[in-house]
């Protein structure tokens, strides 16, 4: 069945997605528990040794911390090795972390950083390929099929997020419509006349396209879409059921960092959505304490920390991604583990007057609240001799001053109620937070710290 043949109910989302039939699965997802531990050792082992003897930086940390390639003998020997920080790719700028000589690194990206240096990674012909592997299993596990149109509005450009969904949506079998991001009523327009089936975008983004089809009075669930792959920042499951409910389609989660490769270091499966397996035949997983360190056991919550197995041009090694969640057995494919869906970043948490708070717990309130949009900044600073914080929210299209002005009194009383804190609510126009690559800065803390 092609999907424009899809029975009406295809359009609710409360029917589950279809899982990818087995013959349909790739080498790597078919693998065993023991024989992927197996495979994961011997690449570990592999990569350990390419980064010692080719990046002076891995040399330099491995030797302070009295540790050799050959001292990996399992899995759990890896423990016994340093981490990598963003600090270090930061030391190394622009290209000190490569494995390989430039004249092998076939592309560059780098991570946007709203502060200080961009992180600069890079990749031989090998990783594109295994990254364009580690989408299309992302595309195919969301449900999408050979075939399918994939409209992306992820920026293109150094961020990974465009070209990464580009060349994994390719091989996938998909046709790929290449939007980047921007120029929104345009991209409604397209949507409705190219008929994708599905689309790759921040789920912020996916927001303010829902408002544009309203806005231009179309039905955002008359269109061909049946699937959203949503990435790159943070998102609520208050967030998934609004934009599901509003353009009737699966939504579903995908996950990376470009120190790692971009997106595609997990997915979620549309027919479990329970959180996102890891691709763990190409990123290994740890968690860890983000304070003291020590690494976590199975369903505890901590740092996600990753090393990669086959990437050539620049190895990662125990990198800490400052992104809090917890590892799952898998479900949907049960060979690799599933991580929580990220919600939290370790440098995020706030401690305001001795309260701690996250911005995901501002998000939550504001979906609640009638004529918000869960664009929002927290900006901190000092009062006097006392910090204080203003959540700035945009509104949705067309909401009276009057109903902004109750909107925000109403966060503000929730703030009070549920997390215990007086913050004071401004509400803007919609689209006047300033982005980056489709995200907003969440946190801007102007406090003094005298
Ligand atoms: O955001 C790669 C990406 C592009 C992922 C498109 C998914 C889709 P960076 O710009 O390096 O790379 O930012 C990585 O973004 O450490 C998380 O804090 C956050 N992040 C990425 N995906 C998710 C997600 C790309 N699904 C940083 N949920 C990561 C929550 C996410 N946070």
């Amino acid at each position: 069945m092609t999907t424009s043949q899809m029975p009406a109910s295809g359009r609710t989302p409360r029917a589950p997605g279809e899982a990818l039939p087995a013959r349909l699965l790739d080498a790597g997802e078919r693998m065993g528990a023991d024989e992927l531990r197996e495979y994961q050792l011997t690449r570990l082992q592999r990569t350990l040794r390419t980064a010692y003897n080719e990046v002076e930086l891995y040399r330099r940390k491995f030797d302070a911390a009295g540790v050799r390639p050959e001292d990996c003998r399992s899995l759990e020997d890896l423990a016994r090795f340093p981490f990598t920080t963003k600090a270090d790719l930061r030391e190394t700028y622009p290209f000190g972390m490569f494995a390989v000589p430039m004249a092998d690194v076939r592309r560059i990206h780098a991570s946007s950083g709203t502060t200080g240096r961009p992180t600069v990674v890079g990749y031989t012909e090998n990783d594109i390929s295994m990254w364009a592997d580690m989408v299309a299993r992302s595309i195919r596990a969301a449900g999408g099929r050979p075939g399918h149109k994939v409209h992306v509005a992820y920026g293109y450009g150094l961020f990974t997020g465009g070209l990464g969904a580009h060349y994994g949506a390719e091989r996938a079998g998909c046709t790929v419509i290449p939007v980047s991001g921007g120029m929104t009523a345009r991209q409604v327009q397209l949507i409705q006349d190219f008929e994708p089936e599905i689309i790759m975008v921040t789920p912020s983004y996916m927001l303010t396209l829902l408002d544009e089809f309203e806005r231009q009075g179309v039905d955002p669930r008359s269109t061909s879409l049946r699937t959203g792959i949503f990435g790159a920042e943070p998102w609520t499951e208050e967030m998934r059921a609004e934009i599901e409910e509003r353009l009737g389609i699966h939504a579903v989660d995908i996950y990376g960092l470009s120190e790692v490769i971009g997106p595609g270091v997990a997915q979620e499966c549309v027919e479990t959505k329970d959180g996102l397996h890891i691709w763990e035949d190409q990123f290994f997983p740890e968690i860890v304490d983000p304070v003291t360190d020590v690494l976590q056991g199975a369903g505890e919550e901590g740092e996600l920390v990753f090393t990669s197995l086959n990437k050539e041009a620049m190895p990662v090694i125990r990198y800490r991604t400052r992104d809090l969640t917890r590892l799952l057995p898998g479900t949907a494919r049960p060979a690799f583990r599933r991580m929580e869906k990220v919600t939290r970043r370790c440098d995020d948490m706030i401690i305001l007057r001795g309260v701690n708070i996250f911005p995901s717990q501002v998000e939550e309130i504001l979906l609640r609240t009638e004529g918000l949009a869960p664009h929002f900044q927290l900006r901190l600073s000092t009062r006097g001799r006392l910090d204080h914080m203003t959540v700035r929210v945009e509104s949705r299209p067309g909401t009276a001053p009057e109903r902004c002005e109750e909107a925000a009194r109403s966060v503000a009383r929730a703030v009070k109620d549920g997390i215990g804190l007086s913050v004071d609510v401004e509400t803007v126009e919609p689209e006047t937070l300033e982005r980056s690559v489709g995200k907003i800065r969440r946190v801007v803390d102007e406090r003094s710290r005298g």
